[in-house]
């Protein structure tokens, strides 16, 4: 396929979203809405050009993941219309012999494949313009594709400028164009915004190609849903079901057994190995990497969670920023905080939250615990109802625990601490001070235990 370029509009503020933010930065499975659709490019040899203005430097930053793609941006100062964020990319349409393809960042459900297959069409046909159409049972609020008697695209009329004819053409407009730069340059200098909106509409350049008896086509997506255009909360919604039953299905095909898809929320960028089974409620969040054979129990949340294989994460369970090893066990309502690293072997057991701890290798944490700035050895086992107590009121501290080390029930950790390794508290102490390896201590404050 030979190299073209590709623009995005992505200026817009989104005002039917009633929203601080801009529509195309709102998440559909948990992935901005407007990184869907430069995802569609991802495979293609294109260079990308971004058109944005409110909220810029947010665009960008979500824009970070796309290092490896050549693209740039442009900026439109006032949202004029579709046609004049396409004109802030003049200097590049210019430098550019051959087809451009524009797309809305409003489309999150277009599929790569249709895309590449669209501007193939385009090439084969030698188009000049090539319009991406679908048909809609309901087709309010999007551009009304109007053809003549044989069957040729002739304009694009939006709904505000319908009159009630037009109204009842179900083919609409989808906001994916592949047009001659030549053609487009010459457009762009020409249009105007005689419209109800006073805006200068993209859609113009139909009838501009039109009247130049360019050599024009449309190209209608049998799945009408891909080109669901993102306006107000409730298409936000409708888009998020569509996607969200396309990952489900990924999934499948992977090999992870999903128990309940209709209550299962996995986001866009989850990774799940094979064998590995879902149970319903739970929901899989941000770049969460689940291993084999791994079972997720029902009502449990993993954000960018880190997930080995053959683990068992029981029910209720809630895992941020955090990963867990081969083997382990966590749960029933664990809580593992950002910044948690537990090893292989390992057993955190029901009521245990951790923040920041290291758990290393065989330890366990298995009921009732607060650890936090802490690192936990080798095989150490932590008694119930212990609380690492790591806040002064003022600072936070650290607790460093060595291997074997057997912490009584009910200890209470004052940090910071160390506890050397094979050290040992009673049940109830409330150790104050360092322990050295091999001692035990017991009582309140905690003091050397000698036989
Ligand atoms: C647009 C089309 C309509 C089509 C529909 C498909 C026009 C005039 N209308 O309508 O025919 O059926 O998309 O979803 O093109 N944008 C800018 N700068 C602007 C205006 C918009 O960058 O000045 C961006 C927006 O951020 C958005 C995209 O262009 O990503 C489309 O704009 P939007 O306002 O959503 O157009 P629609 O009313 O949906
Ligand atoms: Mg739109």
């Amino acid at each position: 396929m030979a190299d073209f370029l590709s623009i995005i509009l992505a200026a817009g503020k989104g005002t039917r979203m009633k929203s601080e933010k801009i529509k195309i930065l709102h998440k559909a499975a948990g992935k901005v809405i407007i990184k869907h659709v430069i995802y569609t490019l991802e495979d293609l040899s294109t260079k990308i050009i971004n058109v944005v203005g409110y909220q810029k430097k947010e665009v960008e930053l979500a824009l970070n993941d796309f290092q490896d793609l050549d693209m740039n941006y442009v900026v439109q100062e006032k949202q004029l219309g579709t046609g004049h964020a396409v004109k802030q990319a003049s200097e590049y349409i210019t430098n550019h012999s051959g087809p451009v393809l524009i797309l809305y960042g409003d489309t999150p459900l277009l599929r790569k494949e249709t895309v590449a297959e669209f501007v193939e069409e385009h090439q084969k046909n030698k188009s000049d313009l090539t319009v991406m159409t679908a048909v809609f049972s309901n087709p309010v609020g999007y551009g009304r594709i109007l053809k003549d008697d044989s069957g040729e695209l002739t304009a694009i009329v939006e709904e505000k400028d319908a009159d009630q004819d037009i109204k009842k053409i179900q083919e609409v407009n989808s906001g994916v164009y592949c047009v001659d730069s030549k053609l487009l340059g010459v457009f762009l200098k020409n249009m105007d915004n005689n419209n109800s909106q006073a805006e200068y509409y993209l859609t113009d350049l139909i009838e501009f190609a039109v009247e130049r008896r360019k050599n024009i086509n449309t190209f209608t997506v049998p799945d009408s849903e891909e080109i669901i255009g993102i306006n107000t909360r409730r298409q936000l919604a409708d888009a998020e079901k569509v996607l969200r039953k396309r990952i489900i299905n990924k999934h499948f095909d992977n090999g992870v057994t999903i128990i309940d898809p209709e209550n299962t929320y996995i986001d866009a960028e989850v990774i799940i190995a094979r064998d590995t089974i879902i149970y319903p409620f739970c929901y899989l969040e941000g770049k969460t990497i689940i291993g084999e054979n791994t079972v997720i129990n029902p009502h449990c949340r993993l954000q960018n969670a880190e997930i080995a294989s053959n683990v068992n994460i029981l029910s209720n369970s809630i895992i941020r920023d955090s990963s867990v090893g081969e083997n382990t066990n966590v749960g029933p309502f664990a809580y593992l905080r950002p910044g948690s690293k537990v090893a292989d072997n390992c057993k955190i057991g029901d009521f245990v939250e951790l923040k920041k701890t290291e758990v290393k290798s065989g330890a366990k944490v298995p009921h009732l615990c607060y650890a936090g700035d802490a690192e936990i050895g080798e095989r150490t086992n932590i008694g119930a109802g212990t609380i690492f107590a790591n806040y002064d009121g003022e600072k936070k501290h650290k607790t460093k625990i060595g291997k074997d080390v057997f912490i009584g029930s009910d200890s209470i950790l004052i940090a910071p601490l160390k506890i050397g390794n094979n050290a040992k508290t009673a049940a109830g102490s409330v150790v104050t001070k360092d322990i050295e390896k091999n001692k035990t201590v017991m009582g309140v404050p905690a003091r050397i235990y000698k036989k």
